[in-house]
């Protein structure tokens, strides 16, 4: 199975990933494997401390259940950078060519964010049927998704920034998302008193959500 179809079948069945800021290799892992444990199993690492690619690559082996991908990817280079870490996936906060043509020339699925129709039409030229939805709340949630869908019919959505479980379910009932992102699932304060039950109880509420909207 090709890493695309696997990320699809694993979103079909729990279509939330979550967010890994990677303070230290460590915790990463640790809070990789308590998403799993709760169901979530295609992270995103994000590129936002100075250690992030090194935690990406000791995630990626360290946790083989989990599909790694890698987030805040700003740049050519970053991107560059990620695919050795052994990144699955590659996520940008906005749609930059040079980033989305690298991932296409590895065949590594990439979903660069937009937040107008504009941004949107272009990726869809780039050949791009999957983008995040960034920053979703603000960018006009899932009103905004709605309307987009009447014009992109092909195109799925990951809408991330201001989602939470009690807005969870509104996203997913739309039949345009693909998945939702975000870190309401990764607290940094769970992560620094090493309580990484509670993000396994918070994957695996968003899990519970997806599956009501969803069955
Ligand atoms: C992202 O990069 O996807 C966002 O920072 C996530 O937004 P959130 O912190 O509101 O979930």
């Amino acid at each position: 199975m090709t890493i695309s179809a696997e990320i699809t079948k694993r979103l079909d069945t729990a279509p939330v990933v979550p967010l890994v800021v990677p303070e230290d290799a460590d915790t990463a892992i640790k809070t990789t494997r308590a998403l799993v444990a709760g169901g979530l199993s295609v992270v995103e690492v994000v590129l936002r401390t100075p250690a992030a690619v090194e935690c990406l690559a000791e995630v990626v082996k360290a946790v083989p259940d989990a599909i790694v991908g890698a987030g805040t990817v700003l740049s050519e280079q970053q991107a560059e950078d990620v695919v050795l870490a052994g990144a699955q996936f590659i996520v940008s906060p906005g749609l930059y060519e040079p980033v989305v043509r690298l991932a296409q020339s590895r065949d590594l699925p990439v979903f660069p964010g937009v937040a107008t129709a504009s941004e949107a039409q272009n990726g869809w030229n780039m050949g791009l049927r999957a983008m995040k939805f960034f920053p979703a709340s603000l960018a006009g949630g899932p009103a905004m998704l709605k309307a987009i869908g009447s014009v992109f019919k092909d195109v799925k959505f990951m809408p991330t920034g201001g989602v939470s479980a009690a807005n969870l379910g509104d996203y997913l009932a739309l039949p345009n998302v693909l998945a939702c992102g975000g870190s309401w699932l990764t607290p940094k304060a769970a992560i620094a008193d090493g309580n990484y039950q509670v993000i396994t109880d918070l994957a695996a509420e968003a899990v519970a959500i997806a599956r009501n909207v969803r069955s």
